[in-house]
């Protein structure tokens, strides 16, 4: 697709004297206001060079891009010189690339395969996986999804909370009171049980608390009987999550959680060694990071243990030396700003440049509506209760509203899920949230319900002109040689303004790791295409001027299929 910036920077280079091609096109602007046209330039910065008062060299200007035929009007005004964009010559140029891009459309090779790690979602095993874990899946998801699109090699890595002392507790309380029966059935709930019931009892008895820890040294060590009951735990609760996962569409290249670093980090603790990084504090081994204005962090404990940041540290260690990678992102909540802060400047530290290269992206909390989840009272949602709620109600609402559709089965799994994908995914990602139903399956506000169904809209306009994907091409023709003047009404120009900024807003999104930009832009374009199809009656009689109409319909309904993809959702093609 043109860049219609850059072309207006060479043709601004003949007139201009004294600034090159780059700095041309950063100064030019795009008036909120489309009436003061497409793109403005200002000519201020040029008075002194060119000896001449800023409004007489706008004039100038203007009179000189006026011959281009890319412009339909320039006029100065003032120091301003507004261009106004041939409509033709703009969707012409839009259409055909969304046409002839179709599925690859907003994507790029501006990533070169370079290599990006994403880590997310990292739920602790025998843990609840909960609404709280649904931020960093489906927001790491979409992440992910966005650098894949701009041609980074990417690697998802779910970097599962499977080890520490919290095991010893564990094994300690299923030899005591558990039953192998409970845990096929119920992994999570059943391990959560034992669990807390563990530390009930340990009130009493303390001599729990050493025989949890000597178990769990028995596990560090690899005895078997130890190590085979943490398998199955381990196992018993990734079937788990597996199922949450499949239900979102969603797979990683790596589940290499925090057990994979257990025999990596005495090369860690060697380098922190050597670099004389240490101090022992009563017996421990910690990290003064004053200097930094960060708290110290504990590396070792007193019986020789490691913790959490050590194996943070040990496995960015090792992503380095077997990915190589070019960016290492984590997305995992803002409560953990201090630890990725310590544990970076540790590496750093260390000797390695490529901390810089390590990312936290961080996300607020979501609470319920009434009041903030806590695990110890119970108050905890489950993300698989969650989905299944949110498919049930859609379900609902599709026999209520007599929705169109082929199978009510998938579209409410295809709707429902969707929603919370798109909900999870409508804010910037730092704000804390308010969790509820009525916002995320409604219809008609900003939703994904409603992105979906105006994808769902476009597909059945196309579907009655006979146009599939499958036979787009063949049926609309070379787009180059539509007749555009049927579609240079302002909704339909603004419409495809929007498709036209549709690649930009992709590599924005990436590159400040905010999804939301994406969904944002996708409700702006169903609400323009919305329009385009009230004012506009597209299945005319005039065969060419219903081409034009159906070539415009296709392109808005591919990008936002494209960018619903992207988000993680689905785009059914009746609703
Ligand atoms: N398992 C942790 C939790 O649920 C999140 C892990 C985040 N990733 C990391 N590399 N520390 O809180």
């Amino acid at each position: 697709m043109i860049n219609f910036k850059r072309k207006i920077a060479e043709c601004l280079a003949a007139s201009v004297e004294g600034l090159l091609l780059e700095e041309l096109e950063a100064m030019i602007e795009v008036p909120t206001d489309t009436k003061l046209g497409d793109y403005a330039f200002p000519c201020f910065r040029l008075a002194k060079a060119m000896r001449k008062a800023p409004a007489a060299i706008a004039k100038d200007i203007a009179e000189k891009l006026q011959e281009n035929e890319i412009f339909s009007k320039v006029e100065p005004v003032n120091a301003y010189v507004n261009m106004f964009l041939s409509r033709e010559a703009f969707l012409s140029e839009v259409v055909t690339a969304v046409l002839q891009e179709g599925s690859r459309f907003g994507g790029s090779d501006i990533g070169q395969n370079r290599k990006v790690i994403v880590e997310f979602s990292s739920p602790n095993i025998a843990k609840p996986f909960h609404i709280g874990h649904i931020r960093s899946t489906v927001i790491g998801n979409a992440i992910y999804k966005l650098y894949d699109f701009i041609g980074y090699d990417t690697v998802r890595i779910n970097h599962l909370g499977d080890y520490g002392t919290q095991f010893g507790k564990m094994i300690v309380a299923y030899r005591r009171w558990g039953n192998k029966e409970d845990v096929v059935n119920t992994p999570i709930k059943s391990l959560l049980a034992y669990y807390v019931k563990f530390h009930e009892e340990a009130e009493n008895d303390p001599s729990l608390e050493d025989e949890a820890r000597a178990t769990f040294t028995k596990l560090e060590k690899g005895e078997p009987e130890e190590t085979a009951l943490w398998q199955w735990f381990r196992e018993e609760s990734l079937k788990e999550f597996s199922r949450v996962y499949q239900m979102l569409g969603i797979e990683f290249d790596s589940y290499a959680g925090e057990s994979f670093y257990s025999d990596k980090m005495q090369h860690v603790i060697d380098i922190m060694n050597d670099k004389k990084l240490m101090v022992e504090s009563d017996g421990a081994q910690i990290v003064d990071l004053s200097e930094y204005n960060l708290s110290p962090a504990l590396i070792m404990k007193k019986d020789g243990s490691t913790l959490y940041i050590t194996r943070d540290i040990a496995a960015a260690v090792y992503r380095k030396d077997h990915y190589d990678f070019y960016r290492n992102i984590y997305v995992v909540a803002s409560q953990q700003n201090l630890h990725f802060q310590q544990w970076i400047k540790i590496v750093e530290l260390m000797g390695f440049p490529w901390a810089k290269d390590c990312i936290h992206v961080p996300f607020g909390l979501v609470s319920l509506e009434d009041g903030v989840m806590s695990t110890r009272e119970g108050r905890v949602v489950f993300l698989e209760d969650v989905l299944n709620k949110a498919v049930e109600q859609t379900r609902a609402i599709i026999m209520e509203k007599n929705v169109n559709t082929d199978n009510v089965d998938v579209t409410a799994k295809q709707v429902g899920i969707g929603a919370v994908i798109f909900n999870e995914l409508s804010n910037s990602k730092i704000k804390d949230y308010v969790f509820s139903w009525d916002k995320v399956l409604n219809f008609d506000g900003e939703t994904g319900p409603y992105v979906q169904y105006t994808h769902a809209r476009a597909a059945s306009v196309l579907r009655n002109a006979g146009i599939t994907e499958e036979n787009a091409e063949a049926s609309l023709g070379d787009p180059k040689k539509l007749a555009l003047e049927y579609i240079s009404s302002d909704s339909a120009y603004d419409l495809t303004r929007l498709l036209y900024a549709f690649p930009g807003i992709i590599i924005d999104a990436a590159e400040r790791y905010e999804p939301s930009i994406v969904t944002r832009h996708i409700v702006d374009i169903a609400q323009c295409f919305n329009r385009f199809y009230h004012n506009e009656h597209i299945l005319v009689e005039d065969e060419n001027e219903k081409k034009a109409k159906l070539a415009l319909t296709y392109a808005a309904k591919q990008t936002i299929k494209n960018g619903l993809l992207l988000l993680g959702m689905e785009a059914p093609e009746r609703m």
